[in-house]
């Protein structure tokens, strides 16, 4: 069975997508069979991972309409182990037109069934908003990845994220489990930063992870070369930040 993990907050540019593509990749490295669910229209996931989708080709978009299966819109990256369910901003309709349909919140869930036996990990990464889409993400997942980071409020979306995973739980998947909060974007050399880090590690004990990603350019460089950090620049700091954090989660799936 797969293990599904929404990658999620509800702010944009904290780092959702850099670490679904990058984690994604040491998890893929480290032999698990991993598919990254692109939930955002803006598609920066896909692009991330070199990934084009060709006029005609079924992206999430199809597949939330049911028009086809999660295998039918698989795609295989160039890095081993390391595939994608595409999307393009098409996915903003889907939104839009499932509003009226049946079951809407569970479309997702139910198309990843189609996975679960083949696959190791799916992280769905998730667009800036609590919109349809999240939560078609929050019911599918085990469990919720959040990406902090480390700026002034950064308490303050927590907060309100785990309210909203709450919610979730209570009405739409009794099962969600928070895995924890992964600090993004942090810069050794200024106070606030290590500010954020103390304050959301006081306040969330046991639901924060050792591993901090810094800021570092490589990390912003990749998603133009179409690779993951493990291919584009596995030295740099931003790489073995995300190796640690693919170990870390990991150790808690032993
Ligand atoms: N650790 C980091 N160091 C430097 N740049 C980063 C880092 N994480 C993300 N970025 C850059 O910041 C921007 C926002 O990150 P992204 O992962 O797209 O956020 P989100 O998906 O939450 O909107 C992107 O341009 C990305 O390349
Ligand atoms: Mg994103």
């Amino acid at each position: 069975m797969a293990e599904i993990l929404a990658v999620v907050n509800q702010k944009g540019g904290v780092g959702k997508t850099t670490t679904s593509v990058n984690l994604g990749g040491y998890l893929a490295q480290a032999g698990r069979r991993t598919v990254v669910v692109d939930m955002d229209p803006q598609a920066n996931a896909t692009a991330g991972l070199g990934i084009k989708v060709a006029e005609g080709s079924p992206t999430v978009y199809e597949m939330l309409l049911q028009q086809v299966t999660a295998s039918e819109a698989l795609k295989a990256t160039y890095q081993k182990n390391l595939n994608a369910l595409p999307s393009t901003p098409d996915l903003v309709g889907a939104a839009i037109e499932l509003m009226d349909q049946p079951h809407r919140e569970y479309r997702l869930r139910r198309a990843l069934r189609d996975l679960h036996e083949h696959f190791d990990m799916i992280l769905i990464d998730c667009p800036p908003s609590l919109g349809l889409l999240t939560v078609n993400a929050l019911a599918a997942a085990d469990r919720v990845l959040i990406p902090v980071q480390c700026e002034f409020y950064a308490l303050e979306g927590l907060k309100q994220l785990l309210q909203t995973v709450e919610m979730v739980k209570q009405h739409l998947n009794p099962n969600i489990q928070v895995l924890g909060a992964v600090l993004t974007m942090y810069d050794r050399r200024t106070a606030l930063s290590r500010k954020v880090v103390r304050e959301v590690r006081r306040s969330f004990p046991g639901h924060v992870f050792d591993s901090v990603i810094p800021r570092n350019t490589e990390l912003a460089e990749a998603p133009q070369t179409g690779r993951t950090i493990v291919d584009y620049a596995k030295h740099s700091r931003g790489a073995k930040a995300y190796e640690h954090l693919s170990e870390e989660l990991l150790s808690l799936y032993k």
